[in-house]
């Protein structure tokens, strides 16, 4: 394995994987969460035009699962740990809209596809912190209407949040580390590329080989519980 403590500008990206064996749902697994609902009718715009009830449903749910029953596992804690021992540069990217990177203890998480923890007000843009439901009675803090708020979660065809930042930090780094994502959605896919442009070394940590496996410099493969506290020892 190599040695982590050699690089000076680190930046992980996580995906559902890292949170899989806290119980929540990945996407694209055998039972992910793409089988059991469509991607179309649930996390794209249109279908909170067309039918909102049943957007904002699937979000309650997992928003109460998260509030409920889901805690952080190990992958999430030593990440954490690491994140407050190192000495050079650390940013922490995850496409996760779960807030498990913060329970476990990880501050300044980016998270580029949105928070299941938040609500936005499609009037202001105006974002909120919420831990209930929403649904088309429930008022806007800052407009006092009802049905302006939408769950502050980035669906297809919309632009993922901090993309600038991360690009920044992308190109400044030494060490790019992708853990648990399948490398099917871009531009978090693409990010290996970015970071290999100035020959940053990097690194897949999953359970299996993603989809751009053959971009990285090393990988390694087992549990997100198991490799990603071995490597980050
Ligand atoms: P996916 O469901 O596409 O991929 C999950 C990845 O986690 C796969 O590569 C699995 O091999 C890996 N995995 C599963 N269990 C694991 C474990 N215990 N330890 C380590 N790895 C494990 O999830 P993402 O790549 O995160 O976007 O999906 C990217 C985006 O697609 C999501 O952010 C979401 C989705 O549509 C939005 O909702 C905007």
């Amino acid at each position: 394995m190599i040695n982590i403590r050699d690089y000076h500008s680190i930046v992980v990206l996580t995906g559902a994987g890292i949170s899989a064996e806290s119980g929540v749902k990945t996407f694209r697994d055998d039972d992910g969460l793409w089988n059991g609902y469509k991607v179309e009718k649930v996390a794209t715009p249109e279908a909170f035009d067309e039918n909102p009830n049943l957007v904002n449903e699937f979000y309650n749910l997992r928003r109460q699962q998260l509030i409920s029953s889901v805690k952080p596992n190990d992958a999430h804690i030593a990440l954490a740990e690491f994140s407050h021992i190192y000495t050079g540069n650390f940013t922490l990217v995850t496409q996760n809209v779960d807030n498990l990177h913060e329970q476990g203890g990880s501050e300044h998480v980016l998270h580029m596809h949105g928070e299941l923890l938040k609500a936005r007000c499609v009037n202001t843009e105006q974002i909120f912190n919420i831990d209930s439901p929403i649904d088309p009675d429930t008022k806007c803090q800052c407009c006092q209407r009802s049905g302006t708020l939408r769950p502050h979660i980035v669906w297809f065809g919309e632009m993922p949040l901090y993309l600038e930042e991360i690009e920044k930090r992308l190109l400044e780094c030494d060490l790019f580390i992708a853990i648990g994502t399948s490398g099917q959605v871009y531009p978090a896919a693409g990010f290996v590329q970015m970071a290999s442009m100035t020959d940053a070394t990097t690194v897949e940590l999953n359970l299996k080989p993603s989809d751009v496996h053959s971009s990285f410099n090393h990988a390694y493969y087992g549990p997100a519980t198991q490799i990603v506290r071995e490597f980050f020892s």
